[in-house]
């Protein structure tokens, strides 16, 4: 095959994507999609339907569409980016199924494990892929982290602490109707999932939860303001999970692992932290890059091709234990 054939059948290959929303992490991930050669954007939607068409316009895509359902119903797209807050999740992904797309979903999978048991049993009945941004999974220092530990580095597991501390919720960069409402906002929904799942990746296995207190403001339709959880690896190990917002202090994002023989420590999504013994810890490897290989990753079970993917039955799973530390 010459060099020219080969461009042509990878150009006629390439899947076409759809993005439903573009909002904060919505127009990251349409930038992502943009830039990876494995991939093409077919057609943008976004309930603002200004902002596609826009959005279309700068980046040359053919279509901008308003309702989720046009895209949908458009033959050239084979898969959705849905990246639209979370109560819509379901709802796009069940008729995304229906209308026989691939689906790559923001986390958390939706907003009650209902609705998750739903998106499982319509991505298995429709028998195609489906697959969770969780970002973590593809950052080289949570990728060193589960390697150090499947090595033996830290030992046996004894305690896991992850800290989630906000000053300002809102963060500045996600400012919004929803973020900071109880529905579904707050940054336990928002932040914790990537924890829990990097917990089960890293180890293995969800904790089980044993105890939680949630604080919340007086008005009811405000999200959470304090939390502490406490839950119980299989091995007994102790997990515990403390956060607040509105208070002073720097922000601080972060899951501390303690074993018998060493400590690992994901500071702040993209620092790990390690050390050994009574060793003081040191900076492993930093990076938070993760777009390109996830999609890649989505791009190649497309091919059919083996893929590192967490699918709906994934973003199920943590669902669960959110709901539990919530209700
Ligand atoms: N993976 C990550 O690291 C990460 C980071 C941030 C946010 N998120 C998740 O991504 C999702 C979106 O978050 P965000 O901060 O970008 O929200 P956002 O409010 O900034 O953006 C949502 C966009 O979706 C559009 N929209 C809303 N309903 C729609 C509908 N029914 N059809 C089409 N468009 C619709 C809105 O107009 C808006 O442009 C949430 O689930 C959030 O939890 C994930």
């Amino acid at each position: 095959m010459t060099c020219n054939q080969r461009e042509s059948v990878g150009i006629m290959t390439k899947p076409k994507v759809g993005i439903i929303g573009l909002g904060a992490i919505g127009f990251e991930m349409l930038k992502e999609f943009h830039a990876n050669p494995d991939v093409e954007i077919g057609a943008v939607c976004d309930a603002n339907g200004e902002r596609a068409r826009q959005v279309a316009h700068e980046f040359n895509i053919p279509a901008a569409y308003t309702a989720y359902a046009d895209l949908l119903a458009d033959p050239a797209i084979e898969s959705v980016y849905i990246g639209v807050p979370p109560v819509y999740h379901c709802e796009i992904a069940v008729a995304a199924f229906a209308a026989n797309k691939h689906v790559l979903c923001e986390k958390p999978l939706a907003n009650s494990v209902g609705e998750t048991v739903q998106m499982v049993e319509a991505a298995g009945k429709a028998g195609k892929i489906h697959a969770m941004n969780f970002p973590l999974n593809y950052t080289t220092p949570v990728r060193e982290f589960a390697r150090l530990v499947d090595e033996g580095y830290l030992g046996e597991l004894r305690r896991v602490e992850i800290t989630l501390q906000f000053p300002d919720w809102p963060r500045a960069w996600q400012q919004n109707d929803w973020i900071g409402k109880r529905e579904q906002g707050g940054f336990v929904r928002e932040t914790a999932p990537h924890l829990l799942q990097m917990i089960q990746r890293v180890f293995k296995e969800l904790p089980e939860l044993q105890y939680k207190h949630t604080e919340y403001p007086d008005d009811p339709e405000l999200c959470e303001r304090g939390i502490v959880a406490h839950f119980q690896m299989k091995n007994g190990a102790l997990v515990i999970l403390r956060g607040g917002s509105h208070t002073a202090g720097e922000q601080k994002v972060e899951l501390m692992a303690f074993g018998t023989k060493g400590v690992l420590a994901l500071t702040n999504w993209d620092d790990l932290y390690g050390a050994q013994g009574s060793e003081p810890m040191t900076l492993l490897t930093s990076g938070g890059e993760y777009a390109q290989e996830l999609i890649s990753q989505f791009a190649a079970a497309m091919r059919g091709e083996p893929a590192e993917l967490y699918d709906f039955t994934v973003g199920h799973q943590v669902q669960q234990l959110l709901e539990e530390l919530l209700d």
